[in-house]
């Protein structure tokens, strides 16, 4: 408690408006806590935490404080250097998994046209093979709004070899991915064509996602800043509102490795803000945050 109210003073110099967040905290959290925690975030995930998320940081470690009996942020930060297991609750409390069905929707548009009907176009009566990866896929409204563009699209679809890989870091979105059901207001967030593939389960206000679209799906933890166990390449990769999170180095790393998993003609979309600066060699811009891999 006296390190909580030491750094409520210097906070105060420097914020009044902070030190009175500081004082009623419940749990100490002085800035070399905050620092430490950033520290990790950083080596473990690439997550680039800067100043104004230390509330953020408070707020969401906060709950595995509670949940594992400690009183202030300094033993937490003993209690992850000292368990190895605590780095997935970790990572998946200070993780951001916002996302929605058909997000972003013009990126869905330039899919359906310039990969997933080029590739009907391309197999009619014989079998082909399409690839798409949702990295940094959340809780699976990605790579189901995929799944079913897809399925509208392709009414053969048992002839092909289709699939997508949806990965993120986190196992706690991941498990609701897999599972498929998701809240009945997302139906608003999904255009009425598409809105047959998602049916009431009868469980409460649930939908679940067609079972065929489902099948499309495969959901794996990986952590981007770690070796990718895949030796495929992909025809789309979704990656959107994920590197917003990562510093420049980190995502022009990250970048180059997406453009080299990428299919000649393949196609990169990121999300609306996270536009890229410098060069991305063999990557062209060909859209609003859409990249075309050069053949
Ligand atoms: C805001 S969500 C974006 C979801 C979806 N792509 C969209 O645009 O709606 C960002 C996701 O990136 C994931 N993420 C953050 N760092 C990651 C890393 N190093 N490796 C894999 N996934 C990561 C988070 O867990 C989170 O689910």
């Amino acid at each position: 408690m006296a390190q909580g109210n030491q750094n409520s003073a210097a906070a105060f110099a420097t914020n009044g408006l902070a030190a009175v967040a500081d004082a009623d905290r419940e749990f100490a959290f002085s800035d070399a806590d905050f620092r430490g925690l950033a520290q990790v975030a950083y080596e473990q995930a690439g997550i680039a935490l800067s100043d104004s998320k230390r509330n953020l940081v408070y707020s969401r470690l906060s709950r595995r404080l509670r949940a594992l009996g400690l009183s202030s942020f300094r033993d937490y930060r003993a209690f992850l250097d000292e368990n190895l297991a605590e780095r997935e609750s970790f990572i998946n409390a200070i993780s951001t998994n916002l996302t929605k069905f058909f997000r972003e929707s013009h990126h869905f548009d330039h899919l359906r046209s310039e990969v997933i009907g080029k590739f009907a176009k391309s197999y009619i009566g014989k079998s082909g093979r399409l690839r798409i990866w949702s990295a940094g896929c959340s809780s699976g409204e990605e790579p189901y709004t995929i799944a079913v563009v897809i399925k509208k699209e392709i009414r053969d679809l048992e002839r092909h070899d289709i699939r997508i890989l949806a990965t993120d870091i986190d196992t706690e979105v991941l498990g609701r991915g897999a599972r498929g059901e998701y809240p009945g207001n997302s139906v608003d967030d999904i255009p009425r064509p598409y809105q047959e593939y998602f049916q009431a389960t009868g469980a409460g206000d649930t939908l679940a996602v067609d079972r065929q679209a489902r099948s499309l799906v495969a959901f794996k933890r990986l952590n981007l800043m770690e070796q990718w166990p895949f030796k495929g390449t992909f025809d789309a990769i979704f990656c959107r509102n994920v590197m917003i999170y990562f510093d420049g180095p980190t995502k022009a790393k990250l970048i180059a490795r997406y453009t080299e998993k990428l299919n000649p003609g393949g196609f990169l979309y990121i999300g609306h803000s996270e536009s890229l600066n410098g060069s991305h060699p063999g990557l062209s811009l060909v859209g609003r945050t859409i990249y075309r891999r050069e053949a």
